[in-house]
Protein backbone atom coordinates (compact mmCIF):
# COMPACT_ATOMS: atom_id res chain seq x y z
CA UNK A 1 0.00 0.00 0.00
CA UNK A 2 1.59 3.49 -1.07
CA UNK A 3 1.78 5.92 1.81
CA UNK A 4 -0.25 9.24 1.20
CA UNK A 5 1.75 12.55 0.41
CA UNK A 6 1.51 14.54 3.19
CA UNK A 7 1.48 18.60 2.50
CA UNK A 8 5.38 18.79 2.48
CA UNK A 9 5.58 15.95 -0.51
CA UNK A 10 3.17 17.71 -2.31
CA UNK A 11 5.58 20.29 -2.03
CA UNK A 12 8.56 18.27 -3.12
CA UNK A 13 6.89 17.13 -6.37
CA UNK A 14 7.71 21.10 -7.78
CA UNK A 15 9.06 20.95 -11.09
CA UNK A 16 8.56 17.18 -10.98
CA UNK A 17 5.93 14.81 -12.52
CA UNK A 18 2.66 16.38 -12.74
CA UNK A 19 0.22 16.03 -9.37
CA UNK A 20 -3.39 15.17 -10.59
CA UNK A 21 -6.59 16.57 -8.42
CA UNK A 22 -9.79 15.84 -8.98
CA UNK A 23 -12.79 16.54 -6.74
CA UNK A 24 -15.36 14.23 -5.17
CA UNK A 25 -17.77 14.21 -2.95
CA UNK A 26 -19.37 11.14 -1.77
CA UNK A 27 -17.76 7.53 -1.36
CA UNK A 28 -18.25 5.22 -4.30
CA UNK A 29 -16.75 8.75 -6.59
CA UNK A 30 -14.07 8.69 -3.96
CA UNK A 31 -13.36 5.04 -4.72
CA UNK A 32 -12.97 6.15 -8.27
CA UNK A 33 -10.52 8.96 -7.59
CA UNK A 34 -8.44 7.15 -5.29
CA UNK A 35 -6.14 4.88 -7.38
CA UNK A 36 -5.39 7.78 -9.98
CA UNK A 37 -5.36 10.79 -7.82
CA UNK A 38 -2.09 12.78 -5.64
CA UNK A 39 -5.15 14.78 -4.19
CA UNK A 40 -8.99 14.64 -3.83
CA UNK A 41 -10.44 17.78 -3.07
CA UNK A 42 -14.09 17.89 -1.52
CA UNK A 43 -14.81 21.20 -3.41
CA UNK A 44 -17.28 24.06 -2.35
CA UNK A 45 -18.89 23.35 -5.55
CA UNK A 46 -20.88 20.30 -4.07
CA UNK A 47 -23.13 23.13 -3.86
CA UNK A 48 -23.67 23.25 -6.86
CA UNK A 49 -22.84 19.95 -8.45
CA UNK A 50 -24.90 18.10 -6.36
CA UNK A 51 -27.27 20.23 -4.42
CA UNK A 52 -28.37 22.24 -7.22
CA UNK A 53 -27.39 25.64 -5.60
CA UNK A 54 -27.17 28.85 -8.10
CA UNK A 55 -23.62 29.30 -6.75
CA UNK A 56 -21.35 28.24 -4.05
CA UNK A 57 -22.00 31.09 -1.68
CA UNK A 58 -24.94 28.91 0.17
CA UNK A 59 -22.56 25.92 0.92
CA UNK A 60 -22.68 25.61 4.71
CA UNK A 61 -19.90 23.98 7.35
CA UNK A 62 -22.62 20.99 7.47
CA UNK A 63 -22.31 20.13 4.12
CA UNK A 64 -18.67 20.32 3.86
CA UNK A 65 -18.69 18.21 6.58
CA UNK A 66 -20.99 15.48 5.81
CA UNK A 67 -19.33 15.43 2.59
CA UNK A 68 -15.91 15.74 3.53
CA UNK A 69 -16.95 12.50 5.85
CA UNK A 70 -18.00 10.68 2.73
CA UNK A 71 -15.28 11.19 0.68
CA UNK A 72 -12.42 9.79 3.26
CA UNK A 73 -14.24 6.44 3.90
CA UNK A 74 -13.44 5.80 0.21
CA UNK A 75 -10.12 7.41 -0.14
CA UNK A 76 -6.83 5.12 1.00
CA UNK A 77 -4.08 6.73 -0.74
CA UNK A 78 -4.81 10.01 -1.70
CA UNK A 79 -4.44 13.25 0.32
CA UNK A 80 -8.06 14.78 0.95
CA UNK A 81 -8.21 18.65 0.58
CA UNK A 82 -11.41 20.41 1.94
CA UNK A 83 -12.65 23.85 0.95
CA UNK A 84 -13.68 25.84 3.68
CA UNK A 85 -17.01 27.76 2.81
CA UNK A 86 -18.33 30.72 2.03
CA UNK A 87 -18.45 32.99 5.09
CA UNK A 88 -16.57 30.11 7.52
CA UNK A 89 -12.67 32.06 7.43
CA UNK A 90 -13.27 35.83 6.10
CA UNK A 91 -14.26 37.68 9.29
CA UNK A 92 -10.65 37.17 11.11
CA UNK A 93 -7.92 34.17 11.45
CA UNK A 94 -9.03 33.25 14.90
CA UNK A 95 -12.70 32.20 12.58
CA UNK A 96 -10.62 30.59 10.34
CA UNK A 97 -8.61 28.85 12.51
CA UNK A 98 -12.04 27.59 14.15
CA UNK A 99 -13.83 26.41 11.47
CA UNK A 100 -10.37 24.81 9.91
CA UNK A 101 -10.29 22.78 12.96
CA UNK A 102 -13.37 21.98 12.67
CA UNK A 103 -12.89 20.42 9.45
CA UNK A 104 -9.94 18.34 10.24
CA UNK A 105 -10.82 16.94 13.71
CA UNK A 106 -14.39 16.27 11.82
CA UNK A 107 -13.17 15.07 8.35
CA UNK A 108 -9.42 13.58 8.82
CA UNK A 109 -8.60 16.08 6.02
CA UNK A 110 -4.52 17.02 5.76
CA UNK A 111 -5.44 20.17 5.21
CA UNK A 112 -7.63 22.57 4.07
CA UNK A 113 -8.39 24.77 0.51
CA UNK A 114 -9.52 29.00 1.22
CA UNK A 115 -9.86 31.67 -1.34
CA UNK A 116 -8.34 34.68 -1.71
CA UNK A 117 -4.69 36.37 -1.82
CA UNK A 118 -3.24 39.41 -0.65
CA UNK A 119 -6.64 40.06 1.80
CA UNK A 120 -6.13 36.49 3.28
CA UNK A 121 -2.02 35.90 3.56
CA UNK A 122 -2.52 36.67 7.01
CA UNK A 123 -5.41 34.00 7.39
CA UNK A 124 -2.96 32.19 5.65
CA UNK A 125 -0.21 32.21 7.89
CA UNK A 126 -2.20 32.47 11.13
CA UNK A 127 -3.78 28.41 10.10
CA UNK A 128 -0.30 26.84 8.79
CA UNK A 129 1.69 28.29 11.79
CA UNK A 130 -0.98 26.53 14.04
CA UNK A 131 -0.47 22.99 12.58
CA UNK A 132 -2.82 23.46 9.43
CA UNK A 133 -2.12 22.87 6.00
CA UNK A 134 -3.54 25.45 3.63
CA UNK A 135 -3.81 25.10 0.00
CA UNK A 136 -4.64 28.57 -1.67
CA UNK A 137 -7.00 29.40 -4.28
CA UNK A 138 -6.47 32.29 -6.70
CA UNK A 139 -6.99 33.96 -10.31
CA UNK A 140 -11.50 33.23 -10.13
CA UNK A 141 -12.44 32.96 -6.94
CA UNK A 142 -16.36 31.79 -7.53
CA UNK A 143 -16.82 32.71 -3.96
CA UNK A 144 -16.10 36.49 -4.82
CA UNK A 145 -18.77 36.10 -8.10
CA UNK A 146 -20.66 39.14 -6.51
CA UNK A 147 -17.91 41.49 -6.51
CA UNK A 148 -16.33 39.76 -9.56
CA UNK A 149 -19.68 40.38 -11.65
CA UNK A 150 -19.22 36.94 -13.47
CA UNK A 151 -16.67 34.25 -14.30
CA UNK A 152 -14.68 35.68 -16.01
CA UNK A 153 -10.86 35.40 -16.96
CA UNK A 154 -8.93 36.82 -14.30
CA UNK A 155 -5.16 38.54 -14.56
CA UNK A 156 -5.75 39.76 -18.20
CA UNK A 157 -3.50 42.69 -19.44
CA UNK A 158 -3.17 45.30 -16.32
CA UNK A 159 -4.83 42.91 -14.12
CA UNK A 160 -1.99 40.55 -14.36
CA UNK A 161 0.16 42.21 -11.64
CA UNK A 162 -2.70 41.67 -8.75
CA UNK A 163 -2.85 38.06 -9.43
CA UNK A 164 0.98 37.92 -9.18
CA UNK A 165 1.23 39.58 -5.97
CA UNK A 166 -1.75 37.15 -4.96
CA UNK A 167 0.41 34.17 -6.01
CA UNK A 168 3.67 35.80 -3.81
CA UNK A 169 1.50 36.18 -1.14
CA UNK A 170 0.08 33.13 -0.33
CA UNK A 171 3.06 31.74 -0.80
CA UNK A 172 4.82 33.88 1.68
CA UNK A 173 1.97 32.85 4.03
CA UNK A 174 2.82 29.40 4.05
CA UNK A 175 0.21 27.83 1.82
CA UNK A 176 1.41 24.19 0.67
CA UNK A 177 0.23 24.61 -3.17
CA UNK A 178 -2.15 27.18 -4.64
CA UNK A 179 -4.92 26.47 -7.08
CA UNK A 180 -4.93 29.00 -9.88
CA UNK A 181 -8.56 29.22 -11.69
CA UNK A 182 -8.90 30.74 -15.33
CA UNK A 183 -6.13 33.27 -15.80
CA UNK A 184 -4.05 33.75 -18.90
CA UNK A 185 -1.58 30.57 -19.98
CA UNK A 186 0.88 32.87 -19.75
CA UNK A 187 0.56 34.31 -16.43
CA UNK A 188 0.15 30.77 -15.11
CA UNK A 189 3.48 29.53 -16.72
CA UNK A 190 4.90 32.94 -15.06
CA UNK A 191 3.78 32.34 -11.59
CA UNK A 192 4.52 28.82 -11.52
CA UNK A 193 7.97 29.42 -12.80
CA UNK A 194 8.46 32.07 -9.51
CA UNK A 195 7.15 30.25 -6.54
CA UNK A 196 8.26 27.28 -4.95
CA UNK A 197 5.17 25.70 -4.13
CA UNK A 198 3.14 23.80 -6.85
CA UNK A 199 0.64 25.39 -8.87
CA UNK A 200 -2.37 23.47 -9.68
CA UNK A 201 -3.88 24.71 -12.32
CA UNK A 202 -7.96 24.79 -13.58
CA UNK A 203 -8.57 26.93 -17.42
CA UNK A 204 -4.55 28.05 -16.01
CA UNK A 205 -1.79 26.39 -18.38
CA UNK A 206 -0.28 22.53 -18.87
CA UNK A 207 2.60 23.98 -17.49
CA UNK A 208 1.42 24.19 -14.11
CA UNK A 209 3.01 22.01 -11.51
CA UNK A 210 -0.76 19.84 -10.91
CA UNK A 211 -4.16 19.93 -12.73
CA UNK A 212 -7.83 20.00 -11.47
CA UNK A 213 -10.86 19.17 -12.51
CA UNK A 214 -14.40 18.91 -11.14
CA UNK A 215 -15.11 15.26 -11.52
CA UNK A 216 -18.26 15.58 -12.64
CA UNK A 217 -18.01 18.20 -14.80
CA UNK A 218 -14.95 15.78 -16.46
CA UNK A 219 -17.20 12.60 -16.14
CA UNK A 220 -20.59 14.08 -17.87
CA UNK A 221 -22.72 14.03 -15.20
CA UNK A 222 -23.06 17.52 -14.18
CA UNK A 223 -24.46 19.35 -17.92
CA UNK A 224 -26.47 22.28 -16.29
CA UNK A 225 -23.50 24.65 -17.77
CA UNK A 226 -19.96 23.83 -19.36
CA UNK A 227 -16.64 26.17 -18.56
CA UNK A 228 -14.35 26.50 -21.76
CA UNK A 229 -11.73 24.14 -19.04
CA UNK A 230 -13.82 21.26 -18.18
CA UNK A 231 -12.88 19.14 -20.90
CA UNK A 232 -15.32 15.37 -20.90
CA UNK A 233 -13.77 12.33 -20.71
CA UNK A 234 -17.07 10.86 -20.62
CA UNK A 235 -20.51 11.18 -20.95
CA UNK A 236 -22.42 9.39 -18.04
CA UNK A 237 -25.26 12.10 -17.91
CA UNK A 238 -25.63 10.44 -21.67
CA UNK A 239 -25.71 7.05 -20.76
CA UNK A 240 -27.86 7.48 -17.36
CA UNK A 241 -30.59 9.02 -19.59
CA UNK A 242 -30.27 6.35 -22.24
CA UNK A 243 -31.00 3.59 -18.55
CA UNK A 244 -33.26 5.36 -17.23
CA UNK A 245 -34.96 5.43 -20.36
CA UNK A 246 -35.12 1.64 -20.89
CA UNK A 247 -36.24 1.27 -17.20
CA UNK A 248 -39.23 3.13 -18.14
CA UNK A 249 -39.63 1.46 -21.14
CA UNK A 250 -39.76 -1.91 -19.81
CA UNK A 251 -41.88 -0.72 -17.03
CA UNK A 252 -44.89 0.21 -18.75
CA UNK A 253 -44.25 -3.12 -21.36
CA UNK A 254 -44.50 -5.01 -18.35
CA UNK A 255 -40.96 -7.08 -19.60
CA UNK A 256 -39.12 -6.01 -16.31
CA UNK A 257 -39.11 -7.64 -14.05
CA UNK A 258 -38.40 -10.38 -15.60
CA UNK A 259 -38.21 -14.29 -14.40
CA UNK A 260 -34.17 -14.49 -13.36
CA UNK A 261 -35.42 -10.97 -10.76
CA UNK A 262 -38.59 -13.47 -9.02
CA UNK A 263 -38.96 -15.20 -5.93
CA UNK A 264 -40.74 -18.44 -6.16
CA UNK A 265 -43.81 -20.07 -3.89
CA UNK A 266 -41.24 -23.06 -2.44
CA UNK A 267 -39.78 -22.95 0.87
CA UNK A 268 -35.93 -22.81 0.61
CA UNK A 269 -34.50 -25.56 0.83
CA UNK A 270 -31.75 -24.89 -0.95
CA UNK A 271 -30.15 -21.40 -1.32
CA UNK A 272 -31.76 -19.05 -3.60
O1 LIG B 1 -14.86 23.75 -5.43
C1 LIG B 1 -14.11 23.27 -6.30
O2 LIG B 1 -14.42 22.27 -6.96
C2 LIG B 1 -12.80 23.92 -6.52
C3 LIG B 1 -11.91 23.40 -7.61
C4 LIG B 1 -12.53 23.51 -8.95
C5 LIG B 1 -10.57 24.02 -7.58
O3 LIG B 1 -12.50 24.84 -5.81
NA1 LIG C 1 -14.05 25.60 -4.39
Amino acid sequence: KLKVPTPADIVARKGGAPLVCLTAYTTPVAQLTDPHCDIVLVGDSVGMVLHGLPSTLGVTMEMMVLHGQAVARGLSRAMMVVDMPFGSYEESPGQAFRNAAALVAETGCAAVKLEGGVEMAPTIRHLTRRSIPVMAHIGLTPQAINTLGGYRVQGRGEDAARVLADADAVADAGAFSVVLEKVPERLADEITARLAIPTIGIGASAGCDGQILVVDDMLGLFTAFKPKFAKRYAMLGADADKAIAAYAEEVRARSFPAPEHLFGDALPEAKE
